[in-house]
C-alpha cells in the first residue's frame, strides 16, 4: 500500500480545530488531543495549513520564519509530540510549504528592502517603473489590484501576486532554491510525511516580466472574471526543474515523502505536466472539479476528462471543500443534508486520493461572520467587500455545549462557533444514520476493498441527472443528482454495499438498480 494513493487525507486549519489552552485559538496540542477521533474516523494523513511563524496578514500564508512554529500554535516540541503520537496511530503529518512568497517581515525581505545592494535583494522579484512611473507590467494580484508595489527608497517595484505584505520570491535565484532545499530537509528530518505546496503552479515568473494577455469570453469563468490569462506569471516551464529537484529530495527519504501541489489551473489537461515523468509532484489538486456545478453531467464530464488527462500511473486527488471556498454543503448542496451525503459518497469512491476538509464529515456549513468580526484580509474590505473566506474557517463543532468542545465556555473563539448545534461530533458519533458515521463507513469500505482504492474508473451509461461509474472489476457507484427516482442498468445483479439511505445497505439489486432522488449507492456486482 502506498499511503498517499490508497489512503484518505484530512485537512486541518489549526487555528480552528481544537484549542488546548483556552485562548480561543486552536493549536498543535489541540490536534494531538483529537488524534483518537481521527484514528476512529480512519484517515491516513493530516495536512495542516501553515504552522510557521507569521504576522498573520494572510493567516500563516505570509511566512516570517520557515523553520519555527507560530507561538500561538505551540512550539517545535509540540510539533514533535504530534508527529510521534500521530505515528503511533498510523497517521502521517503533511505540512503546508509556502514557496511563492514570504512575509514582508521575513528577515530576507527586511534586508532586501533596507539594503538594495545586499545579496537578499535578488531573493525577490523587482522591476523598474515604466517611463510614466507605472508598474513594470499589467499583472494583477489574485486578491485584486496591481501585483506591484513601489519601494519609495529605491524607486523599484516589488512583485506580490497576493497581498503587498506577501512579496513573491525569485525562483530564478539559486540561493532561494538552496534555502528551500534546507527547509524541506528540516521538516522531512522531523518526520513530516510530505508537503502541500501553496501556489505551486506559479512559483517561477517570466524572466522578461512580459504583460499577460486579456482573458477571452470562452475562458473558464474564473479566468474571464479575473480579466487576464496568467501566461507569464504562472505555469512557466522552468518550474519543472524546481519540482524535479524537490522530488529528488523527497525520494532521499524512506518512505519517499509526498509533494501535493496546489495546482490552480482551470483546465484538467494542464494538470498532467505537474506529474512530470513520475519525477515531479505525486499529486496535483484539481480545481476544475472544485469549481464544477453539482450536476451529474457537469461532474461526469470533468471526471472523465481528468481520467483521460491523468491515466495510470498518474493519480488524481480530489477535495470538495478547502479553506479558500465556501464549504461544499453550501456551495453545492444549498444546505441539504441529503445532497451532502451523495457528495461525500462520490468523494470517497472516485479513483484518486480523497482529501476531507475538517467538518466535511459532519456536513458542516459555512458560518456567517459579521463584518466587525472578520479576520480574512479578503473579507475585511482592503481587497474585497465580500464575506471573504472566514465563513469556511470557523471552529470545528465537537459538542453542543458552550465553547463547542473547541474551546472553554469562557473563551472568545477567534471566529464565531457554528449555530448548528446538531452538527457536532458528539451528536453524530453514535447515530448510525449520521453523516459522520456514513463518512467513516465509506472510508472503511474503501479501505477493505482494493477495487475501491486502486481499481480503475469507467464511466457507465446513465439517464439524465444520474451518473454511474465502475471501480475495478466488481464495484459500481450510482449517483442520482436529481429530484426524481431513476434507474441505471449495471448489466449484472448485485448487492448494495452502502447507500446514503442506510436502510438499503446489504439490499440485493437487479441489473437495473433503482436510486432515489439525491441518493448514492455503492454496488458490488456479480455477487
Ligand atoms: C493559497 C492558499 O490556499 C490561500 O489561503 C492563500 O491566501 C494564498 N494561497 C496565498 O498564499
Amino acid at each position: 500500500m502506498t499511503w498517499w494513493r490508497d489512503g484518505v487525507i484530512y485537512q486541518i486549519y489549526p487555528r480552528s480545530f481544537r484549542d488546548s489552552n483556552g485562548d480561543g485559538v486552536g493549536d498543535l496540542a489541540g490536534v494531538t488531543d483529537r488524534l483518537d477521533y481521527l484514528e476512529w474516523l480512519g484517515v491516513d494523513a493530516v495536512w495542516i495549513t501553515p504552522i510557521t511563524v507569521s504576522p498573520d496578514s494572510d493567516w500563516g500564508y505570509d511566512v516570517a520564519d520557515y523553520t519555527a512554529v507560530q507561538p500561538v500554535l505551540g512550539d517545535l516540541d509540540d510539533f514533535d509530540r504530534l508527529v510521534a503520537e500521530a505515528g503511533n496511530r498510523g497517521i502521517r503529518i503533511v505540512l503546508d510549504l509556502v514557496p511563492n512568497h514570504s512575509s514582508d517581515q521575513h528577515p530576507w525581505f527586511v534586508e532586501a528592502l533596507a539594503a538594495p545592494d545586499s545579496s537578499r535583494r535578488d531573493y525577490y522579484v523587482w522591476g523598474d517603473p515604466k517611463p510614466d512611473g507605472s508598474p513594470p507590467n499589467n499583472w494583477r494580484s489574485s486578491f485584486g489590484g496591481p501585483a506591484w508595489t513601489r519601494d519609495p527608497a529605491s524607486g523599484q517595484y516589488f512583485l506580490h501576486n497576493f497581498l503587498s505584505t506577501q512579496p513573491d520570491l525569485n525562483w530564478w535565484s539559486e540561493d532561494v532554491r538552496a534555502e528551500f532545499d534546507r527547509i524541506l530537509r528540516f521538516w522531512f528530518d522531523r518526520g513530516v510525511a510530505g508537503f502541500r505546496i501553496d501556489v505551486c503552479h506559479a512559483i517561477v515568473k517570466d524572466r522578461e516580466l512580459r504583460d499577460n494577455p486579456p482573458a477571452e469570453p470562452d475562458d473558464h469563468p474564473y479566468v474571464y472574471n479575473f480579466g487576464q490569462r496568467k501566461v507569464y506569471n504562472a505555469e512557466r516551464p522552468e518550474a519543472h526543474d524546481v519540482f524535479r529537484r524537490w522530488r529528488a529530495i523527497a525520494e532521499e527519504y524512506d518512505p519517499a515523502r509526498l509533494l501535493l501541489g496546489e495546482t490552480y489551473v482551470l483546465d484538467v489537461e494542464r494538470l498532467r505536466p505537474f506529474y512530470g515523468d513520475d519525477d515531479e509532484l505525486q499529486l496535483a489538486f484539481n480545481f476544475v472539479f472544485l469549481h464544477s456545478p453539482f450536476t451529474a453531467e457537469g461532474l461526469r464530464s470533468i471526471i472523465d476528462a481528468t481520467e483521460r488527462a491523468l491515466p495510470e500511473p498518474a493519480w488524481p486527488v480530489w477535495a470538495v471543500s478547502t479553506h479558500d471556498l465556501p464549504r461544499f454543503v453550501d456551495r453545492w448542496c444549498g444546505g441539504s443534508v441529503e445532497r451532502a451525503r451523495a457528495a461525500i459518497l462520490m468523494l470517497l469512491t472516485l479513483r484518486g486520493t480523497p482529501v476531507l476538509y475538517y467538518g466535511d464529515e459532519l456536513g458542516m456549513c459555512d458560518v456567517p461572520v459579521p463584518p466587525g468580526q472578520r479576520r480574512d484580509p479578503v473579507g475585511t474590505g482592503a481587497y474585497d467587500a465580500g464575506p471573504g473566506r472566514d465563513p469556511c474557517r470557523t471552529p470545528m463543532p465537537w459538542s453542543p455545549q458552550p465553547g463547542g468542545g473547541f474551546t472553554t465556555p469562557e473563551a472568545e473563539p477567534w471566529l464565531p462557533l457554528s449555530p448548528q448545534t446538531a452538527v457536532t461530533v458528539e451528536e453524530q458519533r453514535n447515530d448510525p444514520n449520521s453523516m459522520l458515521v456514513l463518512t467513516r463507513d465509506l472510508i472503511a469500505l474503501r479501505r477493505s476493498e482494493p477495487d475501491l482504492t486502486s481499481g480503475g474508473y469507467g464511466s457507465l451509461p446513465a439517464p439524465g441527472g444520474l451518473w454511474a461509474f465502475s471501480r475495478g472489476e466488481r464495484f459500481a457507484v450510482v449517483l442520482n443528482l436529481s429530484d426524481a427516482t431513476g434507474a441505471v442498468d449495471l448489466g449484472s445483479s448485485g448487492r448494495i454495499r452502502l447507500s446514503t439511505r442506510r436502510e438499503r445497505d446489504g439490499e440485493a439489486v437487479a441489473a437495473a438498480v433503482e436510486v432515489g432522488a439525491w441518493e448514492g449507492v455503492v454496488v458490488e456486482t456479480g455477487g
